[in-house]
């Protein structure tokens, strides 16, 4: 399973790309926002750092408008996905843009014919947000399963599965478990996915028991 960092901020971005475990990076212009920052100007820095995938969210929400602006977030750099939503023009878009070779992401998916409908358009990435359906007391993952099912029942569908709206490691471990193509995940719970606390405790105890040896490795 591919990991994608959900956030703008470069910072934390390169953090997390030191570790060779970032695939792309998704934003949104909730995320964009939160930066301050030069749209054109953070997507700039981001592909600077991360080779994979880079989705861009279009504003428009009429299939015109959509063309024009995913176009021209295109020309950034050959690793910028556009971003639609999906609704019946972004559908549309994902189509004529898919088929002029650029990678689209069709996102706020809440149901598992939604996601058929953007693997028929060509989509790249479809991205199902499963903490808002749990925030609304739906089983976010499973829209994760059913929309597995539909996508192997039909092999000719390329789509690959994003899951996105991620709250917290276990949402993460179901995606991989379910067997999704891709987590993308707000930097925190990425972080958080190395943790345990036996993981701590072991550690303190071997190096409580190195220190009674009073060797040190460097200076042996
Ligand atoms: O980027 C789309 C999605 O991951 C947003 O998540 O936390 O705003 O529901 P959230």
């Amino acid at each position: 399973m591919k990991f994608f960092a959900d956030t703008a901020d470069t910072d934390e971005i390169r953090d997390l790309a030191a570790t060779g475990l970032l695939d792309g990076v998704t934003t949104n212009p909730s995320l964009v926002s939160q930066t301050g920052r030069d749209f054109f100007d953070v997507l700039r820095d981001i592909c600077s750092v991360v080779d994979g995938p880079v989705s861009a969210e279009v504003t428009a929400t009429e299939y015109d408008g959509m063309l024009v602006e995913g176009r021209k977030l295109a020309k950034v750099a050959d690793n910028i996905v556009i971003k639609v939503p999906l609704t019946w023009d972004g559908l549309k878009a994902c189509k004529t843009l898919s088929g002029e070779g650029t990678g689209v992401n069709v996102t706020l998916c809440f149901a598992p014919v939604q996601a058929l409908l953007a693997a028929k358009a060509g989509a790249m990435f479809i991205s199902p947000f499963v903490g808002r359906l749990d925030d609304i007391g739906h089983e976010g993952m499973q829209l994760i399963e059913d929309i597995r099912t539909i996508y192997d029942n039909y092999p000719d569908l390329s789509t690959e599965i994003l899951v996105a709206s991620i709250r917290h490691p276990g949402h993460v471990a179901e995606a991989a478990r379910i067997g999704a193509d891709v987590c993308t995940c707000p930097p925190a719970v990425i972080k958080k996915l190395v943790a345990h606390p036996l993981t701590d405790k072991g550690l303190a105890a071997f190096l409580a028991d190195w220190q009674k040896t009073g060797q040190n490795i460097c200076s042996a």
